[in-house]
């Protein structure tokens, strides 16, 4: 069997989750991603545009499944109180009484401790379970590690999620080497195909046939830190080539070394749809 089939506990929560989670930003019909879960993918993340055949999916699944699935819901709030409002309309959405993490979308920022007591205020209702942050600034993330560290923030923070792809390998320096081992927060990686950079013929090395999907998930899968690797298929033909992804199993040494070729190449000669901080050259 693949390593990349076989489940991973998620930090210091109590779930255990595929390898490869689902976004719903592109749009995936209902059906594709109950046949995903069926396939073994457990990990809805409903953002970050709460497409509606998702949420449908979400609330069928549940129905029989609400044990086995982790459910992610985004909230990219400016004003800590909103985000209420906005979990509670997506419990409504999907027919939950909880979704597993909550997510503070986006912040290149610490958040406020405001966000942490609503945060904690939705918790002790039963409406989440974990807190989650996603950033585009990674400097961000070892300095919430240190604070996490020194027992320093109000709440602990149960899972980060992160850009990390071929072209994108900056957080192997500046956030994998940071992340504390107790408690072990989990560590998700989104845009592993640098927004569809990396399937580009256009955007290649000269005489180079360009990437698939499968093979930049694998490369961001391969990685012995990030637990999950976000995918954003909007069709039944790219959800199988994502599943083909944990099917295939780990890079080749030959694969890896084509893959940091090209990513190497793409990085140095097209700039990112959305820098990060941290980013050398933007
Ligand atoms: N909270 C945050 O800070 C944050 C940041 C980044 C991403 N996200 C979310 O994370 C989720 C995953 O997004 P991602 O960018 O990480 O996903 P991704 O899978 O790296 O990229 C999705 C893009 O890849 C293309 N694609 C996917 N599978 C393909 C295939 N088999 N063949 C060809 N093209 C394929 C799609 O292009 P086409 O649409 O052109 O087909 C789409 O533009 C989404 O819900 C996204 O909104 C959140």
């Amino acid at each position: 069997m693949s390593d990349f089939l076989e489940r991973q506990p998620l930090g210091h929560s109590d779930l255990v989750s595929s390898r490869l989670g689902i976004g719903s930003s592109f749009g995936l019909p209902q059906k594709v991603v109950e046949h995903a879960f069926e396939r073994g993918v457990n990990y809805l993340y409903w953002g970050s545009i709460r497409r509606p055949g998702f949420g449908q999916a979400i609330r069928h699944l549940a129905k029989r499944h609400r044990d086995e699935l982790i459910l992610t819901v985004q909230s990219y709030a400016r004003l800590p109180r909103l985000i209420v409002p906005s979990v509670e309309l997506a419990l409504r959405r999907t027919g939950l009484d909880h979704f597993d993490y909550l997510l503070l979308g986006a912040r290149n920022e610490v958040p406020s401790d405001d966000y942490l007591e609503v945060f904690e205020q939705l918790r002790d209702r039963g409406k989440v379970r974990f807190l989650s942050l996603s950033t585009h600034n990674r400097p961000l993330l070892k300095k919430l590690f240190a604070t996490e560290q020194q027992g320093q923030n109000a709440v602990a923070y149960d899972m980060f999620m992160l850009r990390y792809n071929a072209a994108h390998r900056g957080a192997e320096k500046d956030v994998f080497p940071f992340v504390p081992n107790r408690p072990r927060p989990a560590i998700l990686a989104y845009t592993a195909t640098r927004w569809g950079h990396l399937l580009d013929a256009q955007k290649m090395p000269p005489g180079e046939t360009p990437l698939s999907a499968r093979d930049c998930y694998r490369f961001a899968l391969s990685n012995p830190n990030v637990d999950v690797v976000l995918c954003g298929p909007a069709n039944a033909e790219q959800m199988d080539e994502a599943i083909s992804a944990l099917e295939a199993g780990p890079l080749e040494q030959e694969e890896r070394t084509r893959i940091e070729r090209i990513g190497a190449y793409v990085y140095e000669k097209h700039q990112p749809s959305f820098p990060d901080g941290g980013d050398t050259t933007t």
